[in-house]
């Protein structure tokens, strides 16, 4: 019921033309002279011709944050041989993680639905280790996220003025990226002479599920989204809710954050601005 009643008040939401700091980031496009793409190769196979490429997408601050300003990936475009240029394009986005199962689930729907598939993975980019980071470790997937957040909690707004601290939270550039290998995969397709609508659904795994989230909040050519198992749209209502259904104990799942001293700020001033920045439902 309550689950209904967010997700009814999510798609209101969507598309509102409210402009929030993430639409800013997103398209500020003074480091676009850094998105390429870079062809490797292109076979065929399963009824349908697969692009194996490698893109720059996006510059997130400098050696002043971290050690991995620069974002890169690898990107796979499948065309089928049965493609309906009326359909939209399914846009997967992808880990880090050498684990390529998914991407046979994503060749196969692309004959099914008979559109074109694009896959990102490195979002995020990771390992990342952070300047300040006392333990000097490469942190990856949630470690990062519950860095950033912290840093923002706390010295961030004082190291990085004028609100660019507001860009620190790593759903900021994991958006970014992931808008952007879009852009430079419809870039691509246009050059090789593809008929086809510019239209897509995003899907993606935990905190891409999340990337999706946002990416549907922000970006107008998406018609349609399919987040996987990620539902904290509304992260201070959820936690709670998570934890007093636990017996008061947080899923294993956020761990980093709890780590991070995270959890236990979330009914702060504080976290209620972080919440303003990446909770989809702020784009209502
Ligand atoms: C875009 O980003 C650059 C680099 O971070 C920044 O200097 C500039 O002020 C931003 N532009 C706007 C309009 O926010
Ligand atoms: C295409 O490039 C990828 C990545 O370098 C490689 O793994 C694959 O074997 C190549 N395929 C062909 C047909 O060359
Ligand atoms: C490719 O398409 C042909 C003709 O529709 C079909 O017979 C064949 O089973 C398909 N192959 C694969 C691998 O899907
Ligand atoms: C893709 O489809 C083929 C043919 O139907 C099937 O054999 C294969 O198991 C499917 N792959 C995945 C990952 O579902
Ligand atoms: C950043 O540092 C981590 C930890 O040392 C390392 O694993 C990673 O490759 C580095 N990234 C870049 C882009 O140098
Ligand atoms: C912050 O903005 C003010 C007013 O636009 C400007 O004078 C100042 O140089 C900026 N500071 C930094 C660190 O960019
Ligand atoms: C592209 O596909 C649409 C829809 O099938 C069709 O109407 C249009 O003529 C096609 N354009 C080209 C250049 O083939
Ligand atoms: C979390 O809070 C505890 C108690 O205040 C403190 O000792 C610890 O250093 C904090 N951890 C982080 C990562 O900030």
């Amino acid at each position: 019921m309550l689950a209904q009643k967010y997700l009814f008040i999510l798609l209101l939401g969507l598309g509102s033309g409210e402009k929030i700091p993430l639409d800013d980031f997103v398209y500020n496009d003074s480091d676009l002279n850094i998105a390429k793409w870079r062809l490797i190769n292109s076979t065929i196979n399963n009824n349908q011709t697969i692009y194996k490429l490698k893109i720059t997408t996006l510059k997130w601050f400098d050696d002043s944050l971290s050690n991995n300003s620069i974002w890169k990936h690898d990107l796979y475009i499948t065309v089928p041989s049965n493609l309906n240029p009326n359909n939209p394009l399914f846009y997967y986005i992808h880990s880090a993680e050498d684990d390529l199962t998914d991407l046979g689930y994503v060749s196969n729907i692309s004959n099914k639905c008979r559109c074109i598939t694009i896959t990102i993975r490195q979002i995020p980019n990771q390992p990342i280790k952070f300047t300040d980071d006392p333990s000097g470790k490469g942190r990856v997937e949630d470690e990062i996220i519950a860095w950033t957040m912290g840093l923002y909690l706390t010295d961030g707004r004082l190291k990085f003025p004028n609100k660019t601290y507001e860009n620190i939270p790593l759903l900021f550039p994991m958006t970014k990226a992931a808008k952007r290998g879009m852009d430079l995969a419809i870039n691509f397709l246009k050059i090789k002479g593809y008929n086809f609508t510019e239209k897509f659904i995003p899907s993606g795994k935990s905190k891409r599920g999340w990337t999706t989230w946002l990416l549907t909040a922000i970006d107008t050519r998406v018609i349609a989204s399919v987040p996987i198992v990620y539902d904290i749209i509304n992260w201070n209502l959820i936690i709670h809710d998570q934890y007093m259904s636990l017996g008061g104990r947080y899923s294993f799942a956020l761990e980093d954050y709890f780590n991070q001293n995270i959890t236990e700020s979330i009914d702060s001033l504080e976290f209620y601005d972080l919440r303003r920045l990446i909770d989809p439902l702020s784009k209502t």
